[in-house]
């Protein structure tokens, strides 16, 4: 039976492709109004001005952008915030060391006196969002060309941020929606003051590793925790050790209920970056295309590092956080091919296509030019391909090398030591800058591994790059070196000042305005440049014509969709703003005779358990304590202790650390990952292999509580 249900959840979808499932969506919390009843049909009883309002404090409120890209909540009256383990662990890699190993062993802060601090990290408030489309398209005529569009649209945005922040400490910026026919002022208030609290040990915060990542069944403890401070008026502020904590307008209350199959939830968040209304050559591109050179480029970094971090304890630390970053997106593309491939998502588009462009000649009347869109997107996307695969191959392959990253650096020393006019003391200070910036990155540098990698790289651009696009310097090689790579590298990485921290910084501690040929002339900056040079003088410009083609296309697109389906609720693509989605508690067939269930327990920890593979190294003392089943109260009602649970919730990168509630508005988890089979959501939704994965809220108390002893920040917290 459910076989069937499956089997027509699938044809439906193929047939009318853009038929929303109750599930699928991103919304904007500001016009919550349209969904609201369906909301509390599904089981939210709350309204809509409780999620967000500008007039009293709402569900908004409590949340934050975590740094650059991930969500947190907060949970208490004193500003203490929850994110994923994931997020946080950049951080917690900064404050470890071989004699501190946070990663691996974990940190509590024994009281508020103990909490890090973390300069550079900020969290973000929406204070405020408004509809300013009308402003922002003031004075654009239909016969601009696209560039004198976006001047006009950039002219007019800048007057209403200018507005907005008058007067404030406000940050604020416009921002496109639904491709450029929508947008929305985004008023923002930034937190600087930002401690570590506490992390479990990666054993728990990232038990299953990248083995598990993007899988279902999943026991993860991905969490860790903040606190915002603020001065003594409550506004945000530099660290001060005179800081206090955040008195926030809205904290999160924990719900001890739990869930059950088919419950409503709800996730608020900020998700990245979606494509949903991509046309089927774009959707082609990408999943055939794209993907799998990304994918084979980085299996073979992956490779060479998690060789040497397999053989070293010094290298598991100071490639951990770059491992995990390589590998996800890796894993992360894998999934989405394969989702794709399954779903038949190609030809799914291409009968909507069918569809449209029935309707479009129809229509050509009245909408003149939206017949065309599609024959139109067929051929920009043709012209896009050899482009976007040089592109590719530069950002994957030329600039994965982190000498280059740091020779980049110098550019800036060097362009102030050649110009007379720039005076000493400026010189000397952009050398002292240089200094400052590549210890952190010696910290984590083993120059071996990224001489293989460069090498690697190197070979695989010029094995699979069209000629007119390698960069000058596989010519110098090719002359200098008979095109041999790795006698180049070799060469590169045994004379380059780069490569070496005492040699760079006896250079830059005498540093002299004589010596920046030494600089200019060096290998790595000369392997830099070059592959700058071909992006920014051939590969970004022959893009930059089609793209912003496409990207009015895909504007009249959008705008021509949404014409065709007038009774259709759109959500906008995802954008790194606030929204909300919801879905219902529930598990899935990820293939044929095979069912997952809607949640885990502490017994598939011990399952997964085994002791001579890293990622599945219990930890003695959480393994005592669950042999014990000493749960307390976090136990489920059936007295298991549940570990994560998945929902139909549509999510994307960005939504994680993002508070799940229930439909009182109660936080039941922590959203930190997609199930493999669902990765495609970030350009085709199907209610029937998407799932986003959750951190049981009970099984973080626990582990706060039982494990870590830390019973102070759970005291803070509005358990019920
Ligand atoms: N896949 C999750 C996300 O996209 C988690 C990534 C971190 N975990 C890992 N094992 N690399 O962010
Ligand atoms: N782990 C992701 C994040 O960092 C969430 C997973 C997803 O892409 O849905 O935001």
């Amino acid at each position: 039976m459910k076989k069937l249900i499956r089997f027509i959840a699938i044809f439906s979808l193929l047939t009318t492709s853009f038929n929303l499932s109750a599930d699928e969506g991103m919304w904007i919390p500001l016009l919550l109004n349209k969904n609201i009843d369906q909301m509390q049909k599904l089981g939210w009883k709350l309204t809509a001005e409780d999620i967000y309002s500008v007039n009293h404090s709402s569900l908004k409120d409590g949340i934050v952008m975590f740094g650059r890209g991930c969500t947190g909540e907060v949970v208490s009256p004193n500003g203490l915030l929850l994110t994923n383990h994931h997020c946080g662990f950049g951080v917690i890699q900064r404050h470890s060391s071989l004699e501190h190993d946070y990663l691996t062993d974990g940190f509590w802060a024994a009281s508020m006196e103990d909490e890090k601090p973390n300069p550079g990290l900020t969290v973000t408030f929406l204070v405020r969002m408004e509809d300013v489309t009308s402003q922002v398209l003031e004075g654009i005529a239909s016969n601009l060309s696209e560039l004198e569009r976006d001047a006009v649209i950039r002219k007019n945005s800048k007057t209403i941020v200018e507005k907005a922040t008058d007067g404030n400490h406000f940050d604020a910026r416009v921002v496109p929606y639904f491709h450029g026919n929508q947008y929305y002022l985004y008023v923002t208030e930034v937190f600087k003051d930002i401690r570590f609290v506490g992390a479990p040990p990666s054993g728990i915060g990232k038990f299953g590793g990248d083995t598990d990542n993007w899988m279902w069944p999943r026991h993860t403890g991905d969490f860790s925790v903040f606190r915002i401070y603020a001065d003594s008026n409550n506004m945000p502020a530099e660290y001060s050790k005179d800081n206090v904590p955040y008195r926030p307008k809205h904290f999160f209350p924990i719900s001890l209920g739990g869930y059950e199959q088919g419950d409503f939830a709800l996730l608020f968040g900020n998700p990245g970056s979606t494509r949903e209304y991509l046309p089927s050559y774009a959707v082609d591109q990408i999943a055939f295309k794209e993907n799998p050179v990304k994918i084979g480029l980085r299996q073979k970094r992956l490779d060479i590092i998690g060789y040497s971090m397999d053989t070293s304890r010094l290298v598991r630390i100071q490639y951990a956080s770059k491992h995990a970053g390589i590998s996800n997106y890796w894993k992360k593309m894998i999934g989405e091919t394969r989702g794709i491939t399954k779903a038949n998502g190609v030809a799914r588009k291409k009968e909507f296509e069918a569809d449209f462009q029935k309707w479009a000649d129809a229509n050509e009347e009245d909408k003149p030019g939206y017949s065309n869109i599609l024959p139109l997107f067929e051929k920009m996307y043709d012209k896009l391909g050899p482009v976007d695969m040089a592109f590719t191959y530069l950002r994957e392959a030329g600039m994965a090398p982190e000498i280059f990253s740091l020779a980049t650096r110098a550019q800036d020393l060097i362009k102030a030591a050649s110009d007379k006019t720039v005076s000493d003391e400026e010189v000397e200070k952009e050398a002292q800058d240089l200094l400052r910036s590549s210890r952190g990155f010696y910290k984590n540098y083993q120059p071996l591994i990224d001489q293989k990698i460069t090498s690697e790289m190197l070979e695989e651009m010029q094995d699979h790059m069209e000629k007119q696009y390698l960069p000058d310097i596989f010519a110098t090689i090719e002359k200098k070196y008979k095109g041999n790579i790795p006698a180049y590298t070799s060469t590169l990485f045994s004379t380059s000042i780069f490569t070496d921290s005492t040699r760079l910084y006896s250079f830059l501690n005498g540093f002299r305005r004589k010596s920046v040929r030494k600089l200019a002339e060096d290998p790595a900056y000369l392997l830099g440049q070059s592959i700058m040079a071909k992006y920014r003088n051939e590969i970004y410009p022959a893009g930059k014509g089609i793209n912003s083609q496409i990207d009015s296309l895909q504007r009249i697109y959008m705008q021509a969709l949404m014409e065709m389906q007038p009774n259709r609720q759109f959500y906008p693509d995802a954008n790194s703003t606030l929204r909300v989605c919801y879905g219902k508690v529930d598990g899935f067939e990820p293939a044929d005779g095979v069912e997952y269930n809607y949640y885990t327990t502490t017994h598939g920890i011990l399952e997964k358990e085994d002791s001579t593979i890293y990622d599945y190294d219990v930890d003695p003392r959480l393994k005592e304590l669950i042999a014990s089943s000493d749960y307390g109260r976090y136990a489920d009602a059936d007295g298991t202790m549940h570990v994560a649970f998945i929902s139909t919730i549509h999510s994307t990168g960005g939504n994680s650390g993002a508070p799940v509630l229930n439909g009182n508005g109660e936080l039941i988890g922590i959203n930190f990952d997609r199930n493999w089979e669902g990765t495609m959501s970030d350009l085709i939704y199907d209610p029937d292999q998407c799932r986003n994965i959750v951190l049981d809220i009970r099984y973080l108390l626990f582990i706060l509580d039982k494990y870590a002893g830390a019973g102070w920040l759970v005291e803070e917290m509005n358990v019920r």
